[in-house]
């Protein structure tokens, strides 16, 4: 069997490290073609010397000494080149497991050189999700995605009929804020955020998944990829987090995936897609797990989650700016520059400012995220 050759984009992070061990555990199938990180050189090294990449992206400063230390890697800017490496002929899936907009520019070239495209990401979608999978229809690429809700929606819908549609339920497990009344938000240091009950991830997501941002990401994000209308997507709270999302037909049949909350079965599925092949993941017990619960969201407690429904209710460049938005907004968080719940009061300034292009071309959602940068930069200024 011919090995399929993958790119993994943002490889020293959570997505990319767990990408990475399917690859290992399935050496047989897949070989590492071209990895990109940014600035953990220490983990880039050690994945350089096991999967023998040829092509490598990593923060420029470090290339000089990479290079003679890898002679036969070709070694590219990371903040540059990503999209070439994911346009490279010699590779045919491209992960993106990079975190934020920079995932932007390389899933566009992987949709224009007709790639299999399996987005952890959901950032770019959230911006552009629109041109991006106009792409994608245009260059016969295909998109799999690996963010456990979308991949379980993917596999809700495989093989049926899409008008037969009535909704999707996007599971979210309330991260570790869901009992905790509004007031009460800002006691949590940046510590007791990070610890999520359920999900080991990246900070960025981990923060987003208590204001329940990510949720509203993920909305966006099923909207773009399966072609549905905002009234068509539901959030329902899940805390057990087995149910990774369900489709509801018109004949009343709800569809459910469930699994273990291992990143790694979505990420396979994506790698083997249409197969199913065994994998190292523990085994679902359901009756070990006593009872599954469901619960609509709070929307005053997390408020964040409203906004991003408005931001795709309004679209045009308003997701886009949402992101921007809440990236800045984050970081200021996870630098202990503002308390908990100023993440949601920058977004919605922001947003409350943003004049919207309803239908943008990709250099307005450029310039709208760039200027929703700055005035999130400006309004946490304010806020200090
Ligand atoms: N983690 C999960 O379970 C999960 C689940 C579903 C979806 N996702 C989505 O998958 C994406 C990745 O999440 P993660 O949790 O794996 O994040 P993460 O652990 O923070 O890893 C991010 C990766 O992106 C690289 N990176 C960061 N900024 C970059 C930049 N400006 N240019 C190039 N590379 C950059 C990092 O490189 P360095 O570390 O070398 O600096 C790292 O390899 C996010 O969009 C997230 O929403 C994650």
């Amino acid at each position: 069997m011919k090995r399929k050759r993958i790119a993994v984009l943002g490889s020293t992070g959570s997505i990319g490290v767990n990408t990475l061990r399917v690859i290992a555990d399935h050496g047989d199938r897949f070989e590492v073609a071209a990895l990109t990180a940014y600035k953990n050189t220490a983990l880039l090294e050690e994945q350089i010397r096991r999967f023998l990449p040829k092509h490598v992206a990593m923060a420029a400063g470090d290339i000089a000494r990479f290079s003679k230390e890898f002679g036969r890697v070709k070694f590219y800017d990371a903040a540059r080149d990503m999209a070439e490496i994911a346009a490279l002929k010699g590779i045919d899936i491209v992960v993106i497991a990079v975190t934020g907009a920079a995932a932007l520019a390389p899933f566009l070239a992987a949709a224009r050189a007709g790639k299999i495209i399996a987005p952890a990401n959901k950032e770019a979608l959230v911006m552009a999700g629109d041109i991006l999978m106009a792409e994608v229809r245009r260059n016969a690429a295909v998109v799999i995605p690996v963010d456990s809700e979308q991949s379980a929606i993917f596999q809700c819908l495989e093989g049926r009929n899409r008008q037969d549609v009535r909704q999707v339920h996007l599971t979210a497990s309330g991260g570790p804020l869901r009992d905790v009344p509004r007031a009460e938000h800002d006691r949590f240091t940046v510590k007791d955020i990070l610890a999520h009950p359920r999900w080991q991830m990246g900070a960025k997501i981990t923060v987003d998944s208590a204001t329940m941002m990510n949720k509203g990401f993920e909305v966006i994000e099923a909207q773009r990829l399966f072609g549905l209308s905002i009234g068509q997507i539901n959030v329902l709270v899940h805390p057990e987090a087995v149910v990774h999302s369900m489709v509801e037909f018109t004949d009343g049949t709800v569809l459910a995936q469930l699994g273990v909350t291992d990143m790694r079965l979505p990420i396979q599925y994506a790698l083997t897609y249409p197969e199913r092949i065994a994998s190292g993941t523990p085994r679902l017990d359901l009756a070990a797990g006593g009872s599954l619960n469901f619960a609509r969201p709070d929307l005053e407690r997390f408020p964040s989650l409203a906004l991003a429904y408005e931001a795709a209710r309004i679209a045009g460049t308003a997701p886009a700016v949402l992101n921007a938005a809440d990236e800045v907004a984050v970081e200021a968080f996870l630098q202990g520059r503002m308390r908990f719940t100023a993440i949601h009061a920058v977004v919605e300034q922001v947003l409350l400012q943003h004049r919207n292009i309803r239908k943008p071309l990709l250099s307005d959602i450029e310039q709208a995220d760039a200027r929703a940068r700055v005035r999130a930069a400006e309004y946490i200024e304010r806020l200090a």
